[in-house]
């Protein structure tokens, strides 16, 4: 199954999701609306609200609350890629400049804060104590997470567990936020647990895909600049590989790239860990997650809402962009 058979599943839903996001987008103040306009016209994957259209339809939901709760998905999506190219110094992003390139960074992380403020206006309106506490809760992790990270970088001693929770808890958590809605909506609480795993792994297997494509990608088709990563000392599982499995040349070099020099030593960097075997290994385990994501679904009934949902997660791990 491809992204738009997935997608036509939901269309109806996701045009009204695509309404919404603009609606609601608006701000009588100027600058919130051209750079709100500017990033959300850009054409992210949304991934995340078609994850919670799915997931509500796969729990029975016949109400109209999913398609606001996935435009409060995107929301925090966006105010986090906001914040993210200002922290991690990006300046392209879905094959445009970044907003801190063409606005600076104040008002990048100005307006990433409006988005987050306006996505909590907007989870209060079904009235669901359980939404505000999971989405209030999705939120925290996520800010915790970019500072765990921040923590490990330039660290070249940086472990596969603390990677990994870095991981868990800036990406796959909004992920497991986003498919957790489904069993919430449709008042099927003894579904939650299977959807929470399956989000967490399907989004965890995303950024470790993520993490292998600042290493490997066609920055045209990616939208983003490779190497970033690097830029940054971010010890990312490419990058742990090396330093746990290289050769002593391979392991010296890759560790003055992450404490010190960085992108001056990305060509290099990118060599070693292409014929290391560390892109196979990254993707192996991304593979992993996406098997224990769709494991998570087991117990759900055939149909093609499921169907989607398993190709979901293949379509994480196999992607190029
Ligand atoms: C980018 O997410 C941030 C990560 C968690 C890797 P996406 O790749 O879903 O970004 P867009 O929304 O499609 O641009
Ligand atoms: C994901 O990490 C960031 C968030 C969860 C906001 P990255 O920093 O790798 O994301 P990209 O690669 O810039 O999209
Ligand atoms: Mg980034
Ligand atoms: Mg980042
Ligand atoms: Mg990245």
């Amino acid at each position: 199954m491809t992204l738009s058979e997935i997608r036509a599943l939901v269309q109806d839903d996701i045009d009204a999701v695509d309404q919404l996001i603009l609606q609601r987008l608006s701000s009588d103040v100027v600058l919130i609306n051209q750079i709100g306009h500017y990033i959300i016209n850009s054409g992210g994957k949304r991934l995340r609200p078609l994850l919670v259209l799915l997931c509500a339809r796969a729990c029975g939901y016949q109400g109209s609350h999913h398609t606001l709760m996935a435009a409060v998905i995107e929301f925090i999506h966006t105010s986090t890629l906001l914040h993210d190219d200002v922290v991690d110094e990006s300046d392209t992003r879905r094959g445009n400049k970044t907003a801190n390139e063409v606005w600076g960074n104040a008002a990048s992380v100005l307006v990433g804060d409006f988005l987050y403020s306006r996505s909590f206006e907007m989870m209060v309106e079904p009235g669901l104590l359980r939404i505000m506490q999971v989405m209030s809760q999705a939120t925290n992790v996520i800010a915790e997470g970019e500072v765990l990270q921040l923590l490990n970088c330039h660290d070249a001693d940086t472990t596969q567990a603390r990677y990994m929770e870095v991981i868990h808890r800036k990406t796959a958590k909004l992920f497991e936020a986003a498919t957790q809605m489904g069993p919430i909506l449709a008042n099927q609480p003894q579904l939650e647990s299977a959807f929470i795993d399956y989000g967490r792994h399907l989004g965890a297997a995303f950024q470790l895909v993520d993490d292998a494509l600042d290493y490997t990608a066609n920055e045209e088709e990616l939208g983003k600049n490779i190497g970033d990563d690097l830029a940054e000392g971010k010890p990312t599982l490419p990058i742990i590989f090396v330093l746990e499995n290289g050769s002593a040349e391979d392991k010296a070099i890759v560790r003055r790239a992450i404490e010190t020099e960085g992108v001056a030593l990305l060509s290099e960097v990118t060599d070693i860990i292409k014929r290391s075997g560390a892109i196979a290994f990254t993707l192996q385990r991304a593979q992993h997650e996406a098997t224990l994501s769709k494991q998570a679904l087991n117990d759900l009934q055939p149909s093609p809402i499921k169907t989607a949902l398993l190709a979901l997660a293949d379509l994480a791990v196999n992607r190029t962009h």
